[in-house]
């Protein structure tokens, strides 16, 4: 797949032989699996490629912490309200990794959050759907942290240091997110009532398309992925991490006694993978580009976020300077 697209040209990468000297070490260095680290050359298109990634691969975890967190008021036990709090603590400390990860490249953290902000910076399309009811929480953690499990194992080889170290780190967490999520989801089909089982599935409906989305566009009409997978920056392209959380997924499903809303999802014993119906594309490019049900509401919040907690950044470096001055003394 990935020889096809450099051949299609989504997006042309450089051939050896019309690399500079310097871009050709580098590229040496990438196939023999040696990491990339901040102090080391690499293309300036590399560097740029990357802070997109990361820098977006961040908001989405910051942005990520909105839907679950209007539901800690009203989560249905103390257990699950912990669970729930500890889980969007998670995404927080996420995001910071992962911009620590992007400064590294030389990045400023406030400028690339205002990207966020005013509009300019994409973050994942799934975080712009509402989430209705508790068995949305349960469909959020199955579906989408396990659609980024898929994603984020795989970003644990990048190529480039300081991300690939961050993702390790990101992963451990990401699978209790994932069971969490699924456990809940498990409880309401074995112990809910008729109403709480409808619950399960009217969220799958809604939640299993976009959470195919979140991988990306078709491989044909990804413009990054070819040199991103040229760099080792990814390893596998949207489309065979989307039939692997595919395959993983349906038999989960099964378990739970639900069904995916696609007729055309069927086991293909030749292909040894799921067949799945046609991806409305019209729709994850409109929601990537600010029309889904919650974008306006998501980047509000976040915006008040940032200006509401002005006080807190300014107390917070106050004492820290005066510590230093302590210190100095
Ligand atoms: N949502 C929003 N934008 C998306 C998208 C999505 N689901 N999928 C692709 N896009 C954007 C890309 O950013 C790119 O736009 P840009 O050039 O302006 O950045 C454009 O669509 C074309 O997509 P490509 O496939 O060419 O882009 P990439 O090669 O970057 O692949 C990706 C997209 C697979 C999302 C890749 O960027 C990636 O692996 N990112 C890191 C993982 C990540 O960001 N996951 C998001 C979810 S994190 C999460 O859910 C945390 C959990 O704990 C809640």
């Amino acid at each position: 797949m990935y020889a096809q697209m450099v051949e299609t040209g989504v997006k042309q990468v450089k051939a050896l032989d019309d690399m500079s000297p310097e871009e050709r070490v580098f590229q040496e260095k990438i196939d023999a699996e040696i990491k990339i680290e901040p102090k080391n050359w690499m293309p300036d298109a590399y560097r740029k490629t990357l802070i997109r990634q990361v820098s977006q691969h961040a908001h989405s975890e910051i942005v990520g912490m909105l839907p679950e967190g209007n539901w800690v008021t009203r989560a249905p036990t103390l257990k699950r309200k912990l669970q729930l709090m500890a889980k969007i603590q998670d995404e927080a400390g996420h995001g910071l990794y992962l911009y620590s990860a992007m400064e590294t490249l030389g990045a400023d953290r406030d400028e690339e959050v205002e990207k966020l902000h005013s509009g300019r910076a994409k973050y994942s399309s799934i975080f712009n759907y509402p989430t209705l009811n508790w068995a949305d929480m349960g469909a959020v953690g199955w579906l989408v942290d396990g659609a980024a499990i898929v994603n984020q194992v795989v970003l644990q080889r990048t190529s480039y240091g300081p991300y690939s170290r961050a993702m390790i780190r990101i992963c451990k967490e990401e699978s209790f997110h994932q069971r969490q999520g699924y456990e809940i989801l498990l409880t309401m089909m074995r112990q809910g009532n008729d109403a709480q089982k409808a619950m399960v599935q009217d969220a799958i409906n809604r939640l299993w398309w976009p959470a195919l989305m979140m991988f990306g566009p078709s491989d044909a009409d990804s413009p990054n992925s070819a040199q991103s997978m040229a760099w080792k920056i990814k390893r596998h392209t949207n489309d065979e991490l989307r039939q692997r959380f595919i395959d993983q997924t349906v038999p989960q499903l099964e378990i739970l006694g639900c069904s995916a809303p696609d007729p055309d999802l069927k086991w293909n014993a030749e292909r040894g993978h799921y067949d799945f119906g046609e991806i409305q594309w019209d729709e994850f490019f409109d929601v990537i580009k600010g029309n889904g049900p919650c974008n306006r509401e998501r980047l509000e919040t976040r915006r008040n976020a940032i200006s509401d907690g002005t006080w807190v950044r300014r107390a917070a470096v106050a004492h820290a300077n005066k510590k230093k001055q302590r210190a100095a003394a």
